[in-house]
């Protein structure tokens, strides 16, 4: 395995299968500034500060080859800083509702196999577009879409701004402490905690549940 010229502070790792998680990809590491992209089955190297692993929502499931990542490298990505993205696009989306879209579409089975700490989560909206759907694509989702008592439609929900937004908050909370540091807690080593941040810290270790 080469060593990457300039090692970068990120790693954005996606799947997809029309592109939009790509999409969302760039735009998240272009927020970050200082990302190298990865293809989930051309990942070669796990040597980043921080790990962004965007998945693609199908049949109310994360994709499965970032499963089956997530699983393979858990030990490997143990000790590492991640930030979880979903694409996705519900069936009942209005451009209304997508203004206050704070959905967790299949990021709670994806944090759920990380054992290293996860700075972030976020759930962005996707597109389709009916005539680059396969064919068992398009028919499954006006199946899916019928019994729900919608119609298949083109929608694109795609959000540049939201993306980059997003990929300049996890840079800031790579390169800073990831909480307030008190007095108490100066001692704390950044990153090598499984605690997550956010948790509001009084100095002393939190208890075991
Ligand atoms: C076969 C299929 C099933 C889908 N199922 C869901 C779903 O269950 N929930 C959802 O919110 N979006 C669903 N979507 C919408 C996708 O998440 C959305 O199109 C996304 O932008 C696709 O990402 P990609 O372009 O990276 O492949 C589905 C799309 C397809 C093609």
């Amino acid at each position: 395995m080469f060593l990457s010229m300039a090692n970068k502070l990120a790693l954005v790792i996606y799947d997809t299968k029309y592109g939009s998680t790509e999409q969302v990809a760039h735009w998240v590491a272009e927020g970050i500034g200082d990302a190298d992209i990865r293809h989930v089955e051309d990942v070669t190297s796990l040597f980043y500060d921080l790990i962004v692993i965007g998945s693609p929502v199908y049949n109310d499931a994360p994709s499965s080859h970032i499963m089956a990542f997530l699983d393979r490298y858990k030990e490997n990505l143990a000790n590492k800083r991640l930030a979880v993205f979903t694409v996705s696009l519900p069936y009942n989306m209005t451009p209304e509702r997508a203004k206050s879209y704070t959905g967790v579409h299949g990021l709670t089975e994806l944090t759920g196999k990380i054992k290293g700490t996860v700075i972030d989560t976020k759930a962005f909206l996707g597109k389709v577009e009916e005539k680059e759907l396969t064919a068992l694509d398009r028919l499954s989702l006006r199946i899916q879409y019928f019994l729900k008592g919608y119609e298949l439609k083109d929608a694109n929900f795609m959000d540049r701004g939201a993306a980059i937004t997003w990929g300049r908050k996890l840079f800031e909370l790579a390169t800073k402490a990831p909480e307030p540091v008190t007095k108490e807690r100066k001692d704390r080593k950044i990153g090598g905690s499984t605690e997550v941040p956010g948790h509001k810290g009084n100095g002393q270790k939190e208890e075991k549940k």
